[in-house]
């Protein structure tokens, strides 16, 4: 078999990227480990800054979640048992977010792909990238039937996660990594309840952080900083709801809604880099290349804006033949990247208890968020990075 762009992972890189390849005339294979039921059933992230709205409407992707997207102007900090708005769209020049979960855009995406007869070759096992540094590079894998299989690429993309096989791929002498792991992890839960709040909340409080977010009128999304070892099995029902009324406590009235738990399960907190997001005809897009905690809600939208990046840089070769924006993709890639992982470092530094830290730094943390409530020219800071700087400008 031959493609132009043999890609690894049917998530939100590889998907758009694919789709993206597409419109240009650009012809790919897309390998995906899980079967079509299950990536468009993993719950992720719900938050989509103003540029990936932008990509996706201006793709002809936009339509469902243009309908069933809820745009927010606004995000609430909450502290010392008040609210603070952060008026988003004011700061930045009338930019927000859209809440629509990330399995919504897979199914658009799948569902764009199929319709145009694009391949995506779901449950194959035992990936394995050959001849990087040659101008064939070559996929070989295992079909869903069983079978060996090779696909032979002009370029591959690896779009395949955290821990997919695209970047060990790339030989340790020539990548560096930079990592660093939070002592805390999320809770996270789905419970059927009206929503408590228009906006998210982002809660920080002597018991740890609390964040409120929203899956739609019905359905609401809830974390709770917990610890990285915990099981669903720590977390009885009557304690989620105990912690999170405490930790969102307040003087002003504020109430959550209970409701039935639905769905239960703990996230890990990392930060991660690998440098260069290239090696050969190898191009490493979204969590293949780097991690960011969940607190700015960036994971998504930076696999997004990496393999908006890479689309360019592909096409001016097919269009022109031109290298140099494929050589350059690396570099290009790793300024949005490097800024939205400050941004989500600084985010989870101000909202979650260190345990282990002292008192001088908790107040620290507290100083930090009100001069952020306080002042336009902090709010501005966390407004642009949150609903993600325009591209080109980071
Ligand atoms: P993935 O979504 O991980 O997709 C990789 C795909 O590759 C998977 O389908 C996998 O099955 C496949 N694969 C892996 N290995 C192989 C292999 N060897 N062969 C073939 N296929 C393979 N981000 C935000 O922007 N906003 C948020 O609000 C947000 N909230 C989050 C909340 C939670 C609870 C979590 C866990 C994450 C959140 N994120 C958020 C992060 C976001 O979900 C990820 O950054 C995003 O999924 C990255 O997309 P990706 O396409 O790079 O990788
Ligand atoms: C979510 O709705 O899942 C969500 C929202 C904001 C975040 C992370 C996750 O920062």
């Amino acid at each position: 078999m031959r493609t132009q762009v043999g890609i690894i992972g049917a998530g939100p890189a590889g998907l758009l990227l694919a789709h993206l390849l597409h419109l240009r005339g650009i012809e790919s294979v897309v390998l995906e480990a899980r079967s079509r039921e299950e990536i468009e059933a993993t719950l992720r992230a719900g938050v989509l800054e103003q540029g990936t709205v932008d990509l996706l409407e201006e793709s002809g992707v936009g339509e469902r979640m243009r309908r069933e997207g809820m745009l927010h102007e606004g995000v609430i900090l909450r502290f010392g048992g008040l609210s603070h708005r952060v008026h988003l769209a004011e700061l930045t020049g009338g930019r927000a977010i859209t809440v629509y979960a990330q399995h919504e855009v897979i199914r658009d995406l799948v569902k764009a792909r199929l319709d145009r007869g694009g391949q995506i070759l779901f449950g194959v096992k035992d990936v394995s990238l050959l001849d990087l540094d040659t101008k064939l590079p070559k996929l070989r894998f295992h079909g869903a039937d069983g079978a060996v299989r090779e696909i032979a690429c002009d370029y591959i993309a690896g779009c395949d996660g955290f821990h997919g096989v695209s970047r060990p791929s790339v030989p340790s002498r020539v990548r560096r990594e930079y990592t660093r792991v939070y002592p805390f992890g999320w809770f996270g839960i789905l419970v059927e309840a009206p929503p408590a709040t228009e906006e998210l909340i982002y809660a920080y409080h002597d018991r740890g952080f609390a964040l409120v977010s929203t899956r739609s009128p019905q359905v609401q999304r809830l974390y709770l900083q917990c610890n990285p070892s915990d099981a669903p099995g720590d977390w009885p029902d009557g304690r989620i709801w105990d912690e999170l009324h405490a930790r969102l406590a307040g003087n002003d009235g504020f109430k959550l809604a209970e409701g039935r738990i639905f769905q239960k399960g703990v996230i890990a907190m990392r930060s991660f880099v690998v440098e260069p997001m290239q090696h050969g005809r190898l191009f490493l897009a979204g969590d293949a290349a780097h991690i960011v905690p969940p607190t700015g809600a960036k994971g998504l939208n930076l696999a997004v804006a990496d393999v908006r990046v890479l689309a360019q840089a592909l096409t001016g070769f097919y269009a022109s033949g031109r290298s140099d924006l494929l050589e350059r993709y690396s570099e290009t890639a790793l300024r949005r990247v490097w800024r939205a992982e400050h941004f989500s470092w600084w985010m989870t530094s101000m909202l979650h208890r260190f345990h282990d830290e002292s008192p001088f730094h908790h107040r620290l943390q507290l100083s930090q968020l009100q001069y952020v409530a306080g002042s336009r020219a902090a709010a501005t800071m966390l407004a642009e990075n949150y609903v993600g700087l325009p591209f080109g400008e980071n």
